[in-house]
């Protein structure tokens, strides 16, 4: 079980709706079934796609570098999803990442519904994979070109290992992925260029609907997502339409390549955990027990995962279908997988309790069988990677062992439960990786003065959020006078799921009405409440 950290809601907007499978190839009445098999074009062509009456899709062809046309080109996957209102707006979607495709994310009508209604029938919804993600290219791996079938023989070291060796193996995969791509279009694909073809985009859709003026962006972007949003509002104030950024991160720190400051909610919503379940009952919550409080609760799952550390659970069940390999229950294992159910309580929760109770009396298998229940979405290792590193390119502060082990320290002090978990995984992501972007693609940062956008921007933030604080959506509204923080009680990753903060949505998405400062909206529904025991 390796899980890097990685900015992305996870469900959380749409876990009730079912993907319909996507068929590959043209169909037989012109119909689009995948963007690869679209004939790339500079100027917009949208076609009918996925056998979806309100799906069109369309690939466009852009320059890798705008300020220069000989570096050539890469295409850009874009599918439009009209509203029924057929209006004229578009609203553009990021889900987070970097590296999860919003094609692949908003797969049907329903899902492009789903947001639609909390945005308005003024809208369509138009999702795009960004440049190096999914159907856009260039295409990002740390094994190009003929490299590509050496993979398969490559096997990752196991996080378990020393500090040392997982530090200095990540490091040997970095260099070796710089120089692989030396010759590649890898640097093309960081986020400032993504904000550019944004832009693009946006004049394109412009001047074919034949509308006066400037072309302003509508967009909603999630996670990671609102990096891409803030730094496109940092570089193009005076375009920004509608701006709604869920789930902050401080994208300052950021555009270092490791940012401490992500976790420091991570605590509470994880204690949240017990505290919901202790509110649920033992009849909601498995974990409950005979404790009589939250604190007794944290207490019993401090034991057991000690109890791990001192002996891991073995797991040997050849005749359990999903179970066909010996594995082993380690104290690390059960803290990635715990610390990421944080980002979806509502459906994670409930599991959460089920694997704590199987570790709690000594059963690997009923723990394993858990965690299988619900692979987490996961960004291509490299294009995480990739696109993190080359934002970061020569600011990343982690040169060393030594600096590894001092930033891990920290990283603890600020989170005993996500700590060292994204240590591990944040801290060696770019550790060898040296590849910079063109000069027009990089990052010139926030200004120290703040950015005035021609529409303020709302951002939105749960109080309890694992990745994204509260905090970082204050550090960026600061950024941006005139914008507003609407926060939610509520743990998780992805601010959604009340009528409070889909009623401040659509009145601004309608006419950029903020909600009242210091607002706080309470969730419809909490964990271990309304969803029966599973
Ligand atoms: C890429 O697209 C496919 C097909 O829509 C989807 O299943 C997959 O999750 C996408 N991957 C990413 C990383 O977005
Ligand atoms: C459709 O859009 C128009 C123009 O934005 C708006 O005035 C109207 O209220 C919308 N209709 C519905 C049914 O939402
Ligand atoms: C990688 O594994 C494949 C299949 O097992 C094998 O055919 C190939 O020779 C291996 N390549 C290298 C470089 O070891
Ligand atoms: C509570 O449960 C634990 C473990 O199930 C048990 O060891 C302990 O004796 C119980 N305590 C009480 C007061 O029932």
């Amino acid at each position: 079980m390796v899980w890097f950290t990685c900015f992305a809601v996870v469900g959380g907007l749409m876990a009730v709706v079912a993907a319909r499978p996507v068929v590959r190839g043209y169909g037989t009445s012109g119909m689009v079934y995948d963007h690869f098999d679209m004939e790339a074009s500079p100027e917009l062509k949208w076609l009918p796609c996925f056998d979806e009456r309100q799906a069109t899709c369309a690939l466009l062809q852009v320059p890798l570098d705008y300020a220069n046309p000989n570096a050539g080109t890469t295409n850009i996957a874009f599918t439009k999803w009209t509203s029924y209102n057929e209006s004229t707006q578009d609203i553009l979607f990021n889900p987070g990442g970097p590296g999860i495709g919003g094609i692949g994310y908003v797969n049907n009508e329903l899902q492009a519904e789903y947001i639609l209604e909390v945005l308005g029938s003024d809208y369509n919804l138009i999702s795009f994979d960004p440049r190096g993600v999914n159907r856009s290219g260039p295409a990002l791996s740390c094994f190009p070109g003929e490299l590509a079938r050496h993979r398969p023989n490559y096997t990752e070291m196991a996080m378990t290992a020393p500090l040392s060796e997982s530090y200095m193996a990540s490091k040997a995969y970095d260099e070796f992925c710089t120089k692989a791509n030396a010759e590649t279009e890898a640097k093309y694909a960081g986020t400032v260029a993504v904000t550019q073809d944004m832009a693009h985009f946006i004049d394109l859709n412009h001047a074919q609907k034949g509308l006066e003026g400037k072309a302003l962006l509508n967009y909603y972007g999630v996670s990671y997502g609102t990096t891409l949003g803030q730094t496109f509002a940092a570089l193009f104030p005076d375009r920004v339409g509608r701006m709604i950024l869920a789930s902050n991160m401080d994208s300052a720190e950021y555009y270092t390549g490791a940012y401490q400051s992500s976790i420091s909610d991570t605590d509470a919503a994880f204690r949240s955990f017990f505290e919901y379940c202790h509110k649920g009952g033992p009849e909601q919550c498995a974990f409950y027990g005979n404790s009589t409080t939250p604190e007794e609760m944290e207490t019993r799952y401090l034991a057991a995962l000690r109890s791990l550390r001192e002996s891991p659970l073995i797991v040997a069940e050849p005749s359990d279908p999903l179970l066909k390999q010996p594995e082993i229950i380690t104290e690390t294992a059960v803290m990635q997988w715990a610390f990421r159910a944080t980002y979806e309580p509502l459906t994670m929760f409930p599991k959460l309790a089920r694997g704590f109770a199987a570790i709690e009396n000594g059963d690997g298998a009923a723990f394993a069988r858990v965690v299988r229940e619900y692979p987490p979405i996961q960004p291509p290792k490299d294009v995480f990677k990739l696109i993190v590193c080359i934002d970061a390119h020569t600011n990343y502060p982690i040169k060393t062992f030594q600096d590894f082990l001092g930033t891990r320290e920290a990283y603890i002090k600020e989170s005993h439960y996500g700590g060292p978990t994204v240590a591990l995984a944040n801290l060696m992501n770019c550790a060898g990786v040296n590849i910079t972007p063109p000069q027009s693609q990089q990052f010139p940062g926030f200004p120290a003065a703040g950015t005035q956008t021609l529409t303020p921007i709302l951002f939105v933030n749960n109080l309890r959020d694992p990745i994204t604080p509260l905090v970082s959506a204050h550090k960026s509204s600061a950024r941006f006078p005139g914008s507003v923080v609407l926060a939610q009680d509520a743990t998780g990753h992805g601010a959604s799921g009340s009528r409070c903060i889909d009623d401040y949505t659509l009145a601004y998405m309608a006419d950029a009405s903020l909600p009242p400062k210091d607002t706080t909206c309470q969730p419809d529904v909490v964990p271990f409440m309304t969803i029966s025991k599973q």
